[in-house]
């Protein structure tokens, strides 16, 4: 087979050498994109006059017809032809004739490519930022039924004051807000044109840059036509934002996972997100939020494979951008396949509400309580937190808990303890009275729930 770019050469690769270099094998997820790129490029080609309208038409006709193929699935593609821009023009030649040569004109594969794939992240940030809303609404609907759930609230994963477990699904609400934030501002660096900065300098042609970026729906062109093709941090901006997306999703994954535990036995996974052992008939497992947790590293693998693979290129392109797209690729499937999983794990999960507060009852999680109630009455808070810590050390060696200490030792302790010491100690009572700004109180909560149902409705 003729390459499309054969002119020079006397003697062609071999195929195992062809297959080293060619990207068809994954470029071809932006053979839609590749088409709206060029069918904008060939538009413009005709507006300015470079090509004559019947000759656009034509173009553009074949095109039409690849985008048909490709959406049923009947191109099929040739290593030797190395990528998806190279096959596309090659059937189109084959489509139209000699005619299909004129679509290259005042145009590299260079600014192409960059093209495809401003194209491409700008829909899938689209479709993240989306699948963020959808596990968002999924928490704030989780959180809805458990605002006055309360659970050990934990530092160091040691319990540390009891909390409600809506306040504890809101935390990842917020920060998903921020992750989406992140994707809807990085759409202003995406939405940009490269197209029309030919192979690195521009062209001779009297195109019109504005024109195809506006055809295309992007906000602007790149000044810089080096820049241009050479840039590929609006993708390590994507691969950023995803790997602190992923990080969050880990994270709760890991807590997913170790309350789904017979330790913990805070909630119980949808037998249709878990799967079983082949040995052990008891087993069901947490796999989806072990595989979010453990697919959370090829997204970071990714971003540092790609700010590797950049930071020693001269511009302006260089073959090793083509290692631009797997990760990129990966990381999208990634992101929104979590996503996905997550918004179904948190719809269907059972919280066990009654073992959440009985977890309460058998911990020292009230201790911060009993100070507080001494410092209320005058105490200073140190001395308060050491008297406190007397009666936990006292409870610890009787192997019991600071609610079954009897008065006597509390008034022994300190004389300003009195009976209603019993409510302060309720870890019901200690959720309910945290009521400072973004606390766990229940009004707090539910106030909060409230401003998250608004922050939906404008992002
Ligand atoms: N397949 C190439 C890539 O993905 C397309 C750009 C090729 N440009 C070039 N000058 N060889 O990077």
């Amino acid at each position: 087979m003729k390459k499309l770019w054969g002119g020079r050469f006397t003697k062609s690769a071999e195929e195992w050498v062809d297959e080293f270099g060619a990207s068809i094998s994954f470029d071809q997820e932006l053979v839609m994109e590749d088409i709206e790129g060029s069918i904008a490029h060939v538009t413009m080609l005709s507006k300015c006059g470079i090509i004559s309208e019947t000759e656009a038409d034509e173009i553009k006709n074949g095109l039409e017809q690849l985008k048909e193929k490709a959406s049923n699935d009947e191109l099929t593609y040739s290593v030797k032809l190395e990528d998806i821009h190279l096959n596309l023009e090659s059937y189109l030649t084959e489509l139209v004739g000699p005619v299909g040569g004129k679509l290259h004109t005042a145009r590299s594969r260079n600014d192409q490519v960059a093209t495809d794939m401003h194209l491409y992240l700008r829909n899938q940030v689209q479709v993240i930022i989306e699948l963020i809303g959808e596990m968002q609404q999924a928490l704030i609907e989780q959180a809805e039924e458990n605002i006055e759930t309360v659970m050990p609230g934990y530092t160091h994963l040691q319990r540390a004051q009891p909390i409600s477990f809506a306040h504890h699904l809101m935390a990842y609400f917020w920060m998903l807000e921020r992750d989406k934030e992140r994707f809807i501002e990085s759409v202003k660096r995406i939405n940009l044109s490269p197209l029309g900065a030919g192979a690195l300098a521009g062209t001779t042609f009297p195109i019109d840059r504005h024109l195809s970026a506006e055809l295309l729906g992007f906000e602007g062109i790149y000044e810089n036509s080096l820049d241009a093709v050479s840039d590929r941090d609006f993708i390590l901006e994507f691969l950023s934002d995803s790997s602190i997306l992923m990080m969050h999703l880990s994270r709760l994954s890991e807590e997913f996972i170790l309350w789904s535990s017979q330790e913990f036995k805070f909630i119980e996974l949808d037998d249709s997100f878990a799967t079983g052992s082949s040995i052990m008939p008891q087993k069901k497992n947490p796999d989806m939020a072990e595989l979010i947790r453990g697919k959370t590293g090829r997204v970071y693998g990714n971003l540092m494979g790609l700010l590797t693979v950049l930071k020693g290129l001269p511009l302006a392109y260089n073959k090793d951008m083509q290692e631009d797209k797997e990760g990129m690729f990966d990381t999208v499937k990634t992101v929104t396949g979590s996503l996905k999983i997550f918004a179904g794990m948190i719809q269907t999960m059972t919280v066990n509400k009654q073992h959440m507060e009985k977890a309460t009852k058998t911990d020292f999680s009230n201790a911060t309580e009993l100070a507080d109630y001494l410092s209320d009455k005058g105490i200073p808070f140190r001395e308060a937190h050491e008297i406190v810590g007397k009666l936990v050390l006292d409870c610890v060696k009787k192997g019991c808990f600071l609610g079954d200490l009897p008065l006597e030792v509390y008034k022994e302790a300190n004389p300003l303890f009195a009976e209603d010491i019993y409510v302060v100690l309720d870890p019901v009572t200690a959720v309910k009275r945290r009521n400072s700004a973004g606390g766990t109180g229940f009004k707090q909560v539910a106030a909060a729930i409230e401003k998250a149902k608004e922050a939906m409705k404008t992002s």
